[in-house]
């Protein structure tokens, strides 16, 4: 007897969580064009488009600046595999899921792990990350800028100026800032960067932009050991993507007409525009939940405009509310992870998500829930 499996109708969401955010049509209108060869010459054009729009949004000047056909995830474990050799000492910055997740890859990597940790909810101290260069011989420095887990925004500076005096390369997660925040890579001294398109991109989740420096480059040429992971070494996959148009992978064309497209709009509205709409909408979030007398877990002066931390108030029911906010008023919002489940929610205000309409929408919502 034949299969009979249902048409696919997924319901159109407001998404206010932490990821994925909504998509501009445009984009999903992108994405449903003919798929062509990934080494088809106009294919070629495409791609040449998409490096130069991503150095653009990335403000850098890197060559090597390109997305991973993979995840936020892949990314992280591109920038890390790539850049760490066993036995190498890295400080790994800890203050949620994402910084133990590249402390993890970092391990796996064989690398020698220098733990820096703050409570979640808080930002990393430079001064603990200066102390710990100091002790010595230390090859990288990896942060997070976005930690989505607690909404807490790390300032990158400083610890960029420390890791290259003392000689070591510098990596951020950017996953849930790109696009939403101020990522200065070059100005910032950031060798290697990488993100997620599903985020402040609003583009489907599937690529993950990543960028190294020069003297990232460097250091990937100067290995002494081949690099572990044969699909993120970037010494092949930057042949694809550069002059020569190896064949390394086969590109997700399709999924990469969505980023050419999400990447164009971005650059339209324009970069110092759309940080502005994600600030005022945030605060505009932060007022409202004011009036309702709820609170932000980080202190105001290391708040994500992406991800709101809001923590829950005493005898209110987390999943209760969430599943409400779903099935009432079609809005998705996050729970806590790890140390914070059950004690706030996350509520993204990304990309093409990070509207006053949302806000206003969700704060209404919240209300009549609670
Ligand atoms: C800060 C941060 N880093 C890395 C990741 C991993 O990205 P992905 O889930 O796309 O693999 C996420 C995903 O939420 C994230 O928020």
């Amino acid at each position: 007897m034949p299969h009979c499996y249902a048409e696919l109708n997924p319901t159109e969401r407001v998404l206010m969580g932490p990821g994925p955010s909504n998509v501009p049509p445009a984009v999903l209108q992108a994405m449903a064009l003919p798929t062509i060869g990934h080494l088809d010459p106009e294919f070629v054009v495409i791609m040449d488009g998409i490096k130069a729009m991503l150095k653009e949004v990335m403000l850098t000047d890197n060559e090597l600046t390109f997305p991973i056909s993979a995840t936020g995830s892949a990314g992280m474990e591109a920038c890390l595999c790539n850049l760490i050799e066993p036995g190498d000492r890295c400080i790994i910055g800890i203050n949620g899921v994402f910084g133990q997740r590249m402390a993890d890859i970092a391990q796996r990597n064989g690398a020698d792990v220098v733990r820096i940790e703050a409570p979640w909810g808080q930002p990393l101290d430079p001064d603990e990350i200066g102390q710990a260069l100091n002790a010595g011989n230390i090859q990288l420095v990896a942060v997070v800028h976005g930690e989505t887990s607690t909404g807490v925004l790390q300032p990158l500076e400083e610890i960029a100026q420390m890791a290259h005096e003392h000689n070591a390369l510098f990596v951020v997660d950017a996953v849930t800032s790109l696009g939403g925040h101020p990522v200065r890579v070059d100005e910032w001294g950031i060798d290697a960067c990488y993100s997620g398109t599903q985020k402040c991109l609003s583009i489907p989740p599937g690529l993950s932009p990543v960028t190294f420096s020069d003297r990232a480059v460097q250091a990937l040429e100067n290995r002494q050991t081949k690099v572990p992971n044969w699909y993120l070494d970037m010494t092949m996959v930057r042949e694809y993507w550069g002059e020569a148009r190896t064949y390394h992978h086969t590109a997700p064309v399709n999924t990469l007409y969505g980023f050419y497209e999400g990447l164009k709009l971005i650059l339209e509205e324009g970069l110092e525009n759309r940080w502005q709409r994600h600030k005022r909408n945030h605060q505009l979030l932060v007022a409202g939940l004011d009036e309702l007398g709820l609170e932000l877990l980080p202190a105001p002066e290391y708040r994500l405009w992406s991800l709101n931390a809001v923590k829950i108030p005493g005898g209110v029911d987390d999943l209760a509310v969430r599943k409400q906010l779903l099935e009432r008023f079609n809005i998705e919002i996050g729970g806590g992870l790890g140390e914070l489940k059950g004690r706030i929610w996350r509520v993204g205000l990304m990309g093409y998500s990070s509207t006053p309409n949302n806000v206003i929408l969700f704060l209404e919502a919240l209300r009549k829930v609670l």
